[in-house]
């Protein structure tokens, strides 16, 4: 077995218990790599680092303490296993160094065009056809509507998130929704991309979510 297949077993391993969680791992990997073609990437840290980016993401979910940040386990989870696999140390430092900066509410920046790639390739993943079913499925988890209508955000995110941040905790699921996610974080998503690659194929695909939305609600007020 070849050491991409042997990392892709390792990683299906700790995600087991979340099929979504190694789907989208796949989804990032494939949109990695397109947008390391545009770039000049070392393509085998890309692959290696998509594959093992969210690694920690099951752990980070059962620690209850909300003490796990799966961006920094996940890369010391990824050093020790490639460094077991005797890759290089230029491929390990390059590898974590990706994983511990792919969380976009991270303090700790990308600096690399790997980092970089790996990051916006993660956030592609939440935008588009994609973006809307993964907000559902994680909307129907939780338990909230099919659709709320909220025209002051910035008024909705004070009354119904932790401390008003768009990113804080929902106080009340019945009152959210996968639209009002739209309005408050995806349409901002690409303002935080870094390659020029993936800021076009984000305004493609928010241009998909625009429409997606405005049926939903022409559809809701019964117009259509
Ligand atoms: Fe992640
Ligand atoms: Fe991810």
């Amino acid at each position: 077995m070849d050491k991409l297949s042997r990392l892709k077993e390792i990683v299906q391993k700790e995600l087991s218990s979340s099929a979504h969680d190694i789907d989208h791992t796949y989804r990032v990997l494939k949109l990695a790599r397109l947008l390391a073609k545009n770039e000049n990437a070392n393509m085998e840290i890309v692959e290696i680092a998509a594959i093992l980016h969210d690694i920690a993401r099951v752990r980070e979910d059962k620690d209850k303490s909300g003490n796990t940040d799966h961006a920094a386990l996940g890369a010391k989870m990824a050093e020790k296993i490639l460094k077991e696999l005797n890759y290089s140390e230029d491929i390990v430092k390059g590898v974590v160094h990706c994983i511990e900066t792919h969380r976009f509410r991270g303090e700790k920046a990308p600096k690399t065009i790997e980092a970089k790639i790996l990051f916006d390739a993660d956030k592609l993943d939440a935008l588009g056809a994609v973006g809307v079913a993964r907000a559902y499925i994680i909307a129907g988890e939780m338990g909230e509507p099919l659709y709320r209508e909220e025209t002051n955000i910035e008024e909705y995110k004070n009354k119904n998130l932790t401390e008003g941040k768009s990113n804080g905790r929902i106080k009340d699921v019945s009152k959210h929704s996968v639209n009002i996610e739209y309005e408050m974080k995806f349409k901002h998503l690409p303002e935080r991309l870094f390659t020029e690659k993936a800021k076009q194929i984000a305004k493609d695909r928010l241009k998909f979510m625009d429409q997606f939305f405005e049926r939903l609600k022409k559809e809701i007020e019964g117009e259509a």
